[in-house]
């Protein structure tokens, strides 16, 4: 039994990334303003990641009191973290003012709160799972493009979500099948929908706002015309 939740989370995780990193190698992470738009649509959702720390936590409470106190530390790890978006996107020269949350953003982290009311605190590990593992597991490769086209401190964002170490989430994957198969599926929906919202994102970013796009209008801060 454990072993069948065990092998559909693995396959629900190889699967979905599979797409991902296909797509992450595709974006166009020289294109500045590209790459500002990504760190900007960034912020938008990595802005609400402790709000769903803080509320999964209270959620787990003291009847699953080792993933309340889980929860409790990763919250302090992600906390600031939306600001090395924020300031990766300085020191390229946008101001996040000028690059407004898109719909598709806005529809991948609005979800979670359904999710987290819905399915419980459990469901939302399919999002975080899908996101920490993008950047870990693809992260290092991104990372080196983006310094070799915009400079070392325009990727602060990405190096800390950077992890060597691929148990990680083998590890994280043999937890999470010990939890009752509804709160698996639940995992495994959660993943699957948030992996194709974040695809749908990453395709906007490409096709309507690059430095090609007839639709991007953004001027870097740099580029402005003295008034
Ligand atoms: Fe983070």
């Amino acid at each position: 039994m454990q072993n069948n939740k065990l092998k559909d989370l693995k396959n629900a995780f190889n699967g979905n990334f599979e797409v991902l990193a296909a797509w992450a190698e595709k974006f166009p992470w020289e294109d500045k303003q590209a790459y500002a738009q990504w760190l900007a649509q960034t912020y938008y959702f990595v802005k609400h990641t402790t709000v769903f720390l803080t509320l999964t936590a209270a959620k787990f409470g003291v009847r699953n009191g080792d993933a309340h106190k889980g929860t409790l530390k990763h919250l302090r790890e992600e906390t600031g973290h939306e600001k090395l978006a924020l300031n990766d996107l300085r020191n390229l020269g946008y101001d996040v003012a000028d690059m407004p949350e898109l719909l598709e953003t806005s529809v991948l982290y609005q979800t979670q709160y359904y999710w987290i009311e819905c399915f419980g605190p459990i469901s939302h590990a399919g999002y975080a799972l899908m996101l920490e593992g993008v950047a870990a597991l693809h992260g290092e490769k991104i990372l080196k493009r983006i310094e070799a086209a915009h400079g070392k401190n325009t990727g602060s964002f990405l190096r800390v979500h950077v992890i060597a170490d691929d148990d990680h989430f083998d590890d994280g994957l043999e937890r999470l099948a010990f939890a009752p198969e509804a709160d698996v599926q639940a995992v495994i929906g959660n993943l699957t929908q948030s992996a194709a919202l974040y695809l749908n994102l990453l395709e906007t970013i490409q096709t309507k706002h690059t430095s090609q796009s007839e639709t991007a209008t953004v001027t870097a801060i740099k580029g402005k015309k003295a008034a």
